[in-house]
Order: C-alpha cells, then structure tokens, then sequence
C-alpha cells in the first residue's frame, strides 16, 4: 500500500521504517529540512539500536522516500499517518497544535479517499475533532470520501524496531468496516493479534497503557521507600512479586523515577482529561508525586551521606532516561543534577550517546570522554542511566582514582558486584542496608 508519515521522530521514523520493511511504500514527511536531508543520505537522526541497516535497505529498494511536502505524501498514499509531537502544556493538557495542523493540511491536499490515521498519543475524543477539521477543510466542491481512525503506538526506544515487528498487540480505533479492512492489509505481514474497537476506546487504551506502567513503576519506588525504613530488599520483593503471573516482572524496577518524553507527559495529559470529564484521577497525581520524590530522596541520600555538597565534585555515569537511547527528554539526570548544581556541586558526566543532547540542556557541567576520566578526583560517583556498558568497568581502577570512594547507584546496577569489598561505600536504592535518617552511618 502507498502510506504517508507525516512526522519523522523517534516513532514516525521507525514506523516509516518498519512498514517499509514490510513491503509497503512509504512517504515519511517531516518540516525539519535539515532531518530529511540527513535521512535522504540514509543518515539516522537519532540513536535507536536497527534503525539504521533498515534504512539504508529500504532507501536503496526505493521503498523509502523523504520529503518536506506534506502535498506530495498525500496525494500519492491511501493511508497517512500523523507522528508529530504532542507535548504537555503548562496546564498539563496535551498541545495538539501539531496534529491540528497537519490534518489542515491533508485536507487541502486530498485528491481521493484516505484514511488518515492518529499514531501520535492523543486525548480521547481527538479524532473527533481531527474528523471535523478536516471536513472543514477539505477542497470547496470537491466530495471527497474519508476516515479518520486511531492507531496508538507502544513502541520503547532503544527496542522500537523489535516492538514495532513484534508487537504485543495492534490496537486500532475505527468507525468504519473500509478503514478496519485497510488496516488489516497494512499489518498483515506481521500476524498481530488485533484489538478492534472505536477510536474513543483506542485513544484511551494508550493513556490507560502509559499510565499503569507509570503506576507500577512508582509503586515499586514506594514500595523501595518502605524497605530502606524495614531493612528489606526491594529486589527480593519484585523477584518475589514478579513471579505472580498476574503482576510479572517487568516494570517493577524502583531506581530513580520514570523519566522520557512519554510516561510524565501522557500521566499529566491523563490527569486533564479525566478532571475535563469531570473525574478526580487522585490516584494518578499520587504516582506522579512519587515520581518526583523519587528523585528528591536520591538526592537527600547524597547530601546525607557526603555531608557538605559545596565544592564537591561529583561524577554521573548516564544521562539518558534509559539505556540505548540519546533521548534526554525528562531525563530524572536534569532534575537530579541541577538539585546538585544548586547546592554548589561541581558535576562532571559521561553517557555513551546521549551526551550531544544533554549538552544543549545542561551547561554548566562538565563533559567526560569516558568512566574513568569522569571518577578521576571525584567525591562520589553517582549512576544514572543503566547502560550495558557501565556494568563492564574496571572497578578497581575507579576506586584508585577517586578522592572518595562512594558510589550511589540509582539503578541498583552493581547490586550482585560486591563493590563493598573492594573498597566502596556502596548505596543502592531500596535495598535495606541502610536507614535514611541514619546520619553518615
Ligand atoms: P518527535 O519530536 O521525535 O518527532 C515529531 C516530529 O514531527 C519532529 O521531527 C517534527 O519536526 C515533526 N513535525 C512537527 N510538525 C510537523 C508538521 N507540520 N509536518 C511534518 N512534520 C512535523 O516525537 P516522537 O517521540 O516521535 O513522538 C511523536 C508522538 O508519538 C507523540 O505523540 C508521542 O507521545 C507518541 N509516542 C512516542 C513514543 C516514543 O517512544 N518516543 C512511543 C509511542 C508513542
Ligand atoms: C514507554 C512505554 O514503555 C512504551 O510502551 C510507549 O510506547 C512509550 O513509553 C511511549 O508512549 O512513548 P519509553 O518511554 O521508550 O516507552 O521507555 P520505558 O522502557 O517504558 O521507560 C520509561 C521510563 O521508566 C525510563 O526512565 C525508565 O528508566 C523507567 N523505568 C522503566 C523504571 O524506572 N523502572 C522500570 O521498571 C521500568
């Protein structure tokens, strides 16, 4: 099928891909001429781990174009996906801005039927509003036919060409038997179970998705301030809990809050609507709340446990909000390094990717080439991100070059390593060893 992607992001780009990939011809779109120049080179934007050999593939089989003009997508493709961002606003409503835009902008362009697909996260009911917009816009006496449909996307970076080819589930919101046909064909090549349902209940299934994992994260990081008061072990309980099928393993990592450019957004855009339709979700601001204390324990840990912060030079290993990934959007590392920076810390930090981007968000650090040099002269090392990498240092090494040996680890990363024993004051989170208020025990 001819399929347009109008927004070529971290999921547009990988969406365009994979469709690609899977025998369609598709026309990723993106404003940013600079992008679109770079993957017309076969060059990725952005860090995702696959992305890359199936774009070079794909361009060289003509599979794959690029362009700047939305028109020329629209015209040529029978399904149009839009990708573009829907960032918070101050108020925490989701800003369709984006979306409005561009539906604008199929409408003018429409030469034939289409079906034109919300991939972007969005509030229930937007594809309503998409639907009228486009109505209202369409080419004057032209009687063109459409659907507007809902098509969420659970894709993590740093695994999204996997998610994207392997998905749980394909959800897919539609109000009419062509559109649900369409997409039928469009995903057949990967046999996916189908959820088929209105595009309202498809719009929430993605808030409703997003928000319980944002839940069982900050369950687990309360559930972590328990055992540091009770001296047990928060990864004994999760392995302990992880083994109920009915709760499972995955997401019950406590560490440092849940961070990126989707679980803090879509938890507050979730909190809107439900309060817009009337809905106090107090239970959603309490996992938000924890989230950010979260990152305020971690740092009344440091300040504890070094005692003066002032003039401390402080070593972070990772500064994306998940391993494999460049991405610093709501990293917990700002949050956590500004506290430092505030208290007087000097801060020097190593990420394997995502250094370029953390640049233009933090400045007033300072910029390792690797570990070592950043735990050179340090007062204490902290972890941040839980790079495969970091797991593989010589600690031995580290300990010699630091001033101080300590190590907070926000990612319980080296909780088996026995760093104690070769000369570390070891801290890890929730992992009962210690007692928060136990001043420099
Ligand atoms: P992104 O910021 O990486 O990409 C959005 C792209 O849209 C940008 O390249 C931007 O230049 C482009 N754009 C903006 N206006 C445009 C226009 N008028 N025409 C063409 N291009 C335009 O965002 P993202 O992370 O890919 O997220 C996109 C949406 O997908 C969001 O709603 C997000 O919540 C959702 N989502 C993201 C992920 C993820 O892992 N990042 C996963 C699932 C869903
Ligand atoms: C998340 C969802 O997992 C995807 O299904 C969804 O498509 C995507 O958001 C989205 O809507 O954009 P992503 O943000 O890429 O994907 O990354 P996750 O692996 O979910 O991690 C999110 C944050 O939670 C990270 O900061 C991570 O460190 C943290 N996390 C995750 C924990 O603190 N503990 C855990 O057990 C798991």
């Amino acid at each position: 099928m001819n399929i347009a992607i109008i927004g070529s992001g971290y999921v547009g780009l990988v969406t365009g891909v994979c469709l690609a990939q899977i025998g369609h011809k598709v026309s990723c779109v993106d404003v940013d001429e600079e992008k679109i120049g770079k993957l017309k080179q076969g060059k990725v934007p952005i860090y995702e781990p696959g992305l890359g050999e199936l774009l070079k593939k794909n361009l060289k089989n003509k599979r794959l174009t690029f362009t700047t003009s939305i028109r020329e997508a629209t015209r040529k493709s029978t399904a149009i996906f839009i990708a573009v961002g829907t960032p918070s606003k101050k108020n925490g409503d989701a800003d369709l801005t984006y979306v409005e835009n561009v539906a604008r902008q199929i409408a003018v362009n429409m030469n034939g039927y289409k079906l034109i697909i919300e991939k972007s996260t969005v509030p229930a009911e937007t594809g309503k509003r998409v639907a009228r917009t486009i109505k209202m816009n369409l080419p004057r006496k032209q009687k063109l036919d459409f659907d507007v449909a809902s098509n969420p996307e659970f894709l993590r970076e740093g695994s999204a060409v996997h998610d994207f080819m392997n998905p749980d589930r394909v959800v897919i919101g539609v109000e009419s038997k062509k559109a649900e046909l369409l997409f039928r064909e469009i995903y057949k090549p990967l046999k996916p179970d189908m959820v088929v349902t209105n595009i309202s209940s498809a719009e929430l299934i993605k808030h409703a998705s997003n928000s319980f994992l944002a839940a069982k994260i900050s369950f687990m990081n309360s559930i972590s301030q328990v055992c540091e008061r009770l001296g047990a072990d928060v990864l004994k309980v999760a392995e302990g809990m992880g083994f109920d099928k009915r709760i499972g393993r995955a997401f019950l990592n406590a560490g440092i809050g849940y961070g990126g450019s989707c679980f803090p957004k879509d938890v507050d855009a979730f909190i809107r609507i439900s309060e817009k339709s009337g809905y106090d979700f107090s239970m959603l601001k309490e996992v938000r709340k924890v989230n950010e204390e979260q990152k305020t324990f971690f740092v009344r840990l440091i300040e504890d446990k070094l005692w003066i912060v002032k003039n401390k030079v402080i070593g972070v290993l990772g500064l994306a909000f998940k391993p494999d990934t460049d991405d610093m959007r709501s990293a917990p590392s700002i949050d956590i390094i500004n506290a430092l920076l505030q208290e007087g810390a000097k801060i020097k930090a190593y990420d394997p990717v995502a250094m370029p981007n953390a640049r233009k968000i933090l400045k007033k650090i300072v910029y390792g080439k690797d570990p070592y040099e950043v735990a050179k002269g340090c007062d204490c090392l902290l972890l941040l991100t839980e790079w495969d990498e970091f797991r593989k240092l010589d600690f031995k090494k580290i300990e010699a070059l630091m001033k101080q040996p300590i190590l907070f680890d926000g990612r319980n990363l080296y909780h088996d390593m026995g760093l104690e024993k070769i000369g570390f004051e070891y801290y890890g989170v929730g992992r009962g060893d210690r007692h928060v208020n136990d001043v420099g025990a």
